[in-house]
């Protein structure tokens, strides 16, 4: 009994390797950069690429075992729900509620130190984000954030 439900488990582990959804992966949008919008200094953006844009961005870096199921499915679900809630490459094309939202959003998940996903963290060390990195990006959306009319800023949440 044991033998047949552990070989029907590595025929299903083997099958859902050939089921996959595309890659997150696009060619460059500079256009829709949130560069485009708001002055994104290297030190910030250093930070968000390697904190941020594997979740927040139409461009993925895909290491080795995210491409092995379940791994994958898992990972790409994160980054389809990422997206949806924030994408620095399709930054431009937003209203400008959205763009402040977003903005705001950004250092609220920064200084609530929700953002990056622990789940994220726990694998990629270099994205555990250091006192003084979290005090670079969340100042520097506060600063872009007093800079937006209060008439865009009505809707809380
Ligand atoms: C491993 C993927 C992953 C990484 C890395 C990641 N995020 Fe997210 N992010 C998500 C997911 C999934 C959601 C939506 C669900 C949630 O809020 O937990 C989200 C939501 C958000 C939201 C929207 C919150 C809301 O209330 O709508 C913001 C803003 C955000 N992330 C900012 C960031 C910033 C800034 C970084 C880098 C410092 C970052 N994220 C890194 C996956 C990620």
């Amino acid at each position: 009994m044991i033998k047949k439900i552990l070989l029907v488990l590595l025929a299903t582990i083997i099958i859902i390797q050939f089921i996959r959804p595309a890659k997150n992966i696009a060619s460059p949008n500079p256009a829709q950069d949130i560069s485009t919008v708001y002055p994104v200094p290297d030190s910030v953006h250093k930070i968000l690429l390697k904190a941020c844009y594997d979740c927040h961005s139409d461009n993925t870096r895909y290491p080795w075992y995210s491409t092995l199921q379940p791994v994958y499915w898992w990972m790409n679900n994160h980054i389809q729900e990422g997206k949806r809630h924030l994408n620095f490459d399709e930054f431009a094309s937003q209203t400008p509620e959205k763009k402040a939202k977003w903005i705001r959003h950004i250092y609220e998940q920064v200084d609530s130190n929700e953002m990056p996903l622990d789940s994220y963290t726990w694998i990629h060390k270099d994205a555990i984000l250091s006192n003084e990195e979290k005090a670079t990006v969340s100042n520097w959306a506060k600063a872009i954030y007093a800079q937006i009319p209060d008439s865009l800023k009505k809707k809380k949440k």
